[in-house]
């Protein structure tokens, strides 16, 4: 029997005995420094000659290893074996399935301190969110492989004195799941399971600055199990192997999480019938968010200190959940914007996050490092800035904590995703005003609302159009089967990551009718 899911708990690293246990498997993962790792296609390990270089961002020397590239060649190898192997992994039981991921939670539960630190170098995550990655993965293969024994019960539908009738959900072929750096263990991990816990066989395609993780998922699911052609490990250059992928006409379907410029790509492509296709390719697409908290006059401001600034800062803002803009009521504006500047002064200590003191790491890499500089230089121009500002690569590519206050709503760094430890606030006279405000980007991912009041509450739940909306907290760390997690508008096809009809999205329904 299973038991019913429950979230992994995040460690409480004030207790010495934790602290211990991942200093100690940080120092071990520096025997692991400059490996190389093959790719994987059919269970076989094939070492490319040209790598990619998995650096660790607070500390750009560091090379955490060098990872086979795939190509075009080796692209089409992979999909012709996951292709056949879809032939007999379809009839495989659920509880099959479903028992390979329990057995792979378990792996990475008894070795949690292993997978934290590691996510602490190849990500530039601090420990408590590393943590929270590590037990994210946890969750996701927990909870799916109790979903897809829900849906291989069947739906009930009606049946006649005359005729049988049966409805039941059936995969639908070869996935190609593609995944982001941010959430490298958690996301990368729940979008590969999930295809594959639902029948389906598997090209991954992780990120370029993080794919060692992958490799590593992968190694606990052959442990648990899984056999060779299921998930093929393919990293390789998004715009050579992701579009070769995407445009295949035996791709059935396509599962990306990443920026609104790639999914919108994505979109397109896949939408194209290619020559010999039989079928219109699925798309599962999950992208940026520009989220917002507002804070009403009759609100608890500490309270609203304290979710802005986590929420803004928690992985340096690198969550599509952060919280990039503050919504405040003109008459709490000043307290409250007083309130998040001094709390980031004092608390958001930023540095090397192999540190446990460290509240906030670095930005991935250079070409973030750059771009968040350059909407600091745009919010110069636009507000005030009130902390931060500045940056220094010289080590890592660290960009200090900051604030920008007074702008319009309309502002760039009010419209765009920045993707960086940047908040921005502007003012309302209005509850009503509030709420224009928050919806008035093209995005729709996450928001929260800080207030006492019951009729305001019950106003955003209607009129707030995100697709994880929160009270009295922040908006990040949706929890897996809580917080069934998706956006709308231009945040995505709103799949709903960690819900109960996630799976569904990677199968179809098969209706049977036998005359009796
Ligand atoms: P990205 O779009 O740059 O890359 C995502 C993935 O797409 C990577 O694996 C990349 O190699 C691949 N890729 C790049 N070009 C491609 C192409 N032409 N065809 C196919 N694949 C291609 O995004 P990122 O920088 O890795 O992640 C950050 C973005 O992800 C942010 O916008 C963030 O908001 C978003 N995100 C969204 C969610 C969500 O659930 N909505 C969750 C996490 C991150
Ligand atoms: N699950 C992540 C969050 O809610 C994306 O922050």
């Amino acid at each position: 029997m299973v038991v019913s899911y429950k979230h992994e708990p995040f460690t409480d690293f004030s207790v010495q005995e934790n602290r211990s246990a991942l200093e100690s498997e940080l120092k071990k993962a520096e025997s692991e420094l400059g490996k190389e790792y093959p790719l994987i296609i059919g269970g076989e390990r094939i070492m490319t000659d040209e790598k990619i270089k998995v650096v660790n961002p607070a500390n750009k020397k560091e090379v955490l290893g060098y990872v086979s590239k795939a190509n075009q060649d080796l692209a089409e190898k992979a999909h012709k074996i996951a292709d056949e192997t879809f032939d007999w992994w379809r009839k495989t039981k659920a509880p099959f399935r479903a028992d390979i991921l329990f057995r792979a939670a378990a792996i990475i539960r008894r070795r949690k301190h292993e997978f934290t630190a590691h996510l602490i170098k190849e990500g530039g995550k601090p420990w408590k969110e590393a943590d929270a990655d590590t037990a994210e993965a946890i969750d996701f293969m927990e909870y799916y492989g109790r979903q897809i024994l829900e849906i291989d019960k069947g739906a009930a539908v009606n049946s006649r004195p005359i005729e049988n009738n049966r409805f039941h959900y059936i995969p639908l072929g070869v996935g190609v799941v593609i995944s982001p750096w941010n959430f490298l263990f958690a996301i990368m991990a729940g979008t590969t399971t999930a295809a594959m816990v639902s029948g389906n066989t598997v090209l991954l395609k992780p990120a370029s600055a993080t794919p060692i993780i992958a490799y590593k998922m992968m190694e606990v699911l052959e442990q648990a199990g899984l056999p060779a052609g299921v998930i093929n490990y393919i990293p390789g250059s998004g715009k050579e192997v992701g579009d070769y992928l995407v445009d295949h006409p035996r791709t059935r379907f396509v599962s990306f999480t990443g920026s609104r410029e790639v999914g919108t790509r994505i979109f397109e492509r896949a939408a194209k019938v290619q020559p010999g296709q039989q079928w219109l390719k699925r798309t599962i697409i999950e992208m940026g968010g520009k989220d917002t908290i507002v804070v009403d006059k009759d609100s608890d401001l500490e309270l609203a200190a304290d979710a802005i600034t986590y929420s803004a800062f928690g992985f340096s803002g690198q969550k599509c959940s952060a919280c990039s803009r503050v919504v405040a009521h003109e008459e709490i504006y000043d307290e409250l914007v007083d309130r998040v500047v001094a709390k980031t002064k004092e608390e958001v200590a930023y540095g090397d996050p192999a540190s446990y003191s460290s509240y906030m790491g670095p930005v991935i890499d250079q070409a973030a490092y750059d771009k968040i500089l350059d909407y600091i230089k745009i919010g110069k121009e636009e507000g005030n800035l009130k902390t931060g500002g500045k940056g220094d690569d010289s080590k890592g590519w660290f960009i200090e904590p900051t604030v920008f206050a007074d702008l319009e709503p309309n502002a760039r760094i009010m419209q765009e995703e920045i993707f960086g430890p940047v908040v921005a606030f502007a003012k309302a006279k209005t509850f009503d005003e509030a709420i224009e405000i928050a919806n008035n980007t093209d995005y729709g991912l996450t928001g929260a609302v800080i207030t006492n009041n019951r009729a305001h509450i019950e106003q955003a739940r209607e009129d707030f159009h995100v697709g994880n909306l929160y009270f009295n907290r922040g908006c990040t760390a949706a929890i897996v089967g809580y917080h069934p997690f998706g956006g709308f508008n231009m945040s995505g096809t709103d799949s709903k990551a960690g819900g109960p009809d996630y799976l569904i999205h990677h199968m179809q329904g098969k209706t049977t009718s036998e005359m009796l």
